[in-house]
């Protein structure tokens, strides 16, 4: 099968691959990169569950072509904690208010907040909800996901 050559920035790093032209991104994350963190659930763009971001923005990798990423910045669930291991706020405050019980939906929210938190510091509740609407859980009711986003955004603010 014939190959195409990309390059891309993932998680700050430089990253060169040769894929299938059709190889969606979820695919080459999890089985050509080991990067199981980012989960894949409908396969459909509807659960959010593989939610990376795109220079930044959230994006379903489970529908998008890993051709899309060409020359652009990625960033997965793996690039959050610094390079010591120190965990993002938003995944610290997820622990914290134990925000996650399988955990399945947990990557694609912390996704989704964290674009949030970078482009708003201080989203009410409804900014919250409104930028995790996209994602869904099966199993908390979403009230300690929603507390976990405003606890990270408090403890941003601490940080500055
Ligand atoms: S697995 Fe991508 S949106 Fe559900
Ligand atoms: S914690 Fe189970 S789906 Fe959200």
């Amino acid at each position: 099968m014939s190959t195409t050559k990309l390059s891309f920035k993932l998680n700050g790093h430089s990253m060169e691959v040769a894929i299938a032209p059709n190889t969606l991104l979820i695919d080459l994350l999890r089985d050509d990169l080991g990067l199981t963190g980012t989960k894949v659930g409908c396969r459909e763009g509807e659960c959010g569950a593989c939610t990376v971001l795109l220079d930044g923005e959230p994006v379903n990798s489970c529908i998008l072509p890993t051709i899309k990423v060409a020359g652009r910045s990625l960033t997965t669930i793996e690039g959050l904690a610094n390079e010591e291991g120190e965990l993002d706020e938003i995944q610290q405050a997820f622990m914290d208010e134990g925000a996650a019980q399988c955990g399945f939906c947990t990557p694609g929210m912390i996704m989704n907040a964290k674009a949030l938190l970078n482009k708003n510091p201080n989203p009410d509740e409804a900014e919250i909800r409104q930028s995790l609407s996209g994602v869904l859980c099966r199993c908390t009711g979403y009230q300690k996901i929603v507390q976990a986003v405003v606890t990270a955004s408090q403890m941003k603010k601490l940080q500055e």
